[in-house]
């Protein structure tokens, strides 16, 4: 069902959140806690389509996974070669990070599967996970274009082997170790950049034999998984992005948003908008889980535009859509290269949120892999498309709150992936913001 926001202007934002559970760890605690053996009870589970769909389908591989409330998930492991054939397709839905960990995982089982996946994700390419797959043993059908149907052929005896890769992704080299659980010999992967590291840190953390030199990962098979017991997954930065730029930019905003997961891979955001003139305190640290969660406090601050340096841009690839808004209302250019990657995300990031920030009167210059924001132009209100891409909603809603009148966004409904009550939290902090009647 189309949904549209009516957003802004806005004012000050005030008051304490806390943002949902983080979306990469949710996805793997359930992964990872199906192939164990034990009980694993996962503490702050994204409630989000994404999240659901990847339980769904362990549901469907016949894990029993019990809800006993919100945010919370028991996962009764079936062991690394419990898995059962599913009776249907399984369904993706919107989730890059579903599909591509999945492809991996399957890869090595001995039963057949086909992934599928709603038509953004339909588009996406899954060669990057299906050729050094391929190259490992495994039988994985494309469509010519190289995307989902994914048909996965069972029973293929997979060896591990090494992987250099040629685009810094958490979900490529996660999908590579997920197999490398199935295989002979050991799954090497070395990347051009590092990327988030939850899939090592928690894989060890389950039992299995990750080693790390030389800038190689390791995964050594031959160790069952073993449920750690209990996982606590932190807030989303990705989520708290929203609100970091939104209070940065709005005058008279001061927001604490709490119990964020601040992975050193995940925060390039911050750094960012630090060297703009943010205002962000971090505020009692303290570790969870193997990493650092805290509340930060961000106050607004005139902003000012910056070169984005190139190798950051994995450290911060979910916060684009954020930035570009951050980058629109600061003064002077923000530049951005080496983010080709964003043209393939839930949607084309660069284009849809060039498009959508011109409409409102900002100057952007779309670049092959980034973008030039001219910024300090006063926004106007108007009509703009998300494009159904979760994040560049989110990031117009935050524009939209300095506009000079209001803005309609077009196509919302996949905030529902990554962070249903975006709205209402909004809202509650000081956002102008309701659905389109
Ligand atoms: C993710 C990795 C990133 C990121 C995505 C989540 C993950 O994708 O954009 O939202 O959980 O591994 P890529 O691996 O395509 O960079």
């Amino acid at each position: 069902m189309r949904l549209d926001w009516l957003a802004g202007p806005g004012g000050p934002l005030r008051g304490g959140i806390s943002v949902p559970g983080d979306k990469s760890v949710s996805h793997r605690a359930v992964m990872f806690a199906a192939l164990a053996e034990g009980t694993t009870r996962i503490h702050g589970f994204l409630e989000g389509e994404d999240t659901r769909a990847t339980a769904a389908i362990f549901a469907q591989l016949g894990v029993c996974i019990e809800a006993p409330s919100p945010s919370q998930r028991i996962v009764h492991g079936a062991g690394l070669h419990g898995l059962r054939a599913p009776a249907g397709d399984l369904d993706c839905g919107n989730s890059g990070t579903g599909m591509r960990l999945l492809a991996g995982l399957l890869a090595g089982q001995d039963f057949d599967s086909v992934l599928v996946g709603d038509t953004s994700l339909s588009r996406r390419p899954m060669r990057r996970v299906v050729d050094p797959l391929t190259a490992m043993g495994a039988r994985i059908d494309t469509t010519p274009e190289g995307t989902a149907p994914l048909r996965v052929r069972g029973g293929q005896r997979l060896r591990g082997r090494d992987h250099e890769l040629a685009v810094a992704s958490a979900q490529v080299k996660s999908a590579l170790l997920l197999a490398g659980l199935y295989a002979e010999g050991i799954t090497r992967v070395r990347e051009p950049h590092p990327t988030r590291d939850y899939t090592e840190r928690m894989l060890r953390a389950f039992g299995a034999d990750v080693r790390e030199g030389g800038g190689w990962i390791a995964l050594h098979p031959g160790r069952p998984l073993r449920s750690p017991g209990r996982v606590d997954v932190p807030g989303d930065f990705s989520s708290a992005a929203f609100f970091l730029v939104a209070a940065s930019v709005v005058p008279g905003s001061d927001l604490l948003l709490r119990n964020v997961g601040l992975n050193p891979r995940r925060t390039g955001l911050l750094d960012t908008l630090r060297e703009m003139g943010a205002d962000i305190a971090v505020l009692h640290p303290r570790e969870s889980g193997g990493d650092t969660v805290a509340d930060l406090r961000v106050r607004h601050a005139p902003l000012h535009g910056v070169d984005v340096p190139a190798h950051r841009v994995p450290d911060m690839i979910d916060e684009f859509p954020a930035l570009f808004v951050a980058a629109a209302l600061a003064d002077g250019v923000t530049r951005v290269s080496g983010a080709e990657e964003l043209r393939v995300k839930e949607s084309d990031r660069i284009a849809v949120m060039a498009r959508a920030l011109a409409a409102l009167g900002a100057d952007v210059e779309e670049r092959p892999d980034g973008a030039v924001i001219r910024g300090g132009a006063p926004l106007r209100g108007g009509a703009v498309d998300s494009a159904g891409d979760h994040r560049c909603a989110m990031a117009l809603a935050v524009a939209a709150q300095r506009a000079q009148g209001q803005v309609r966004i077009g196509d919302c409904a996949n905030v529902a992936t990554s962070f249903p009550d975006f709205a209402g939290l909004a809202v509650d902090t000081g956002f102008t913001l309701r659905v389109a009647g």
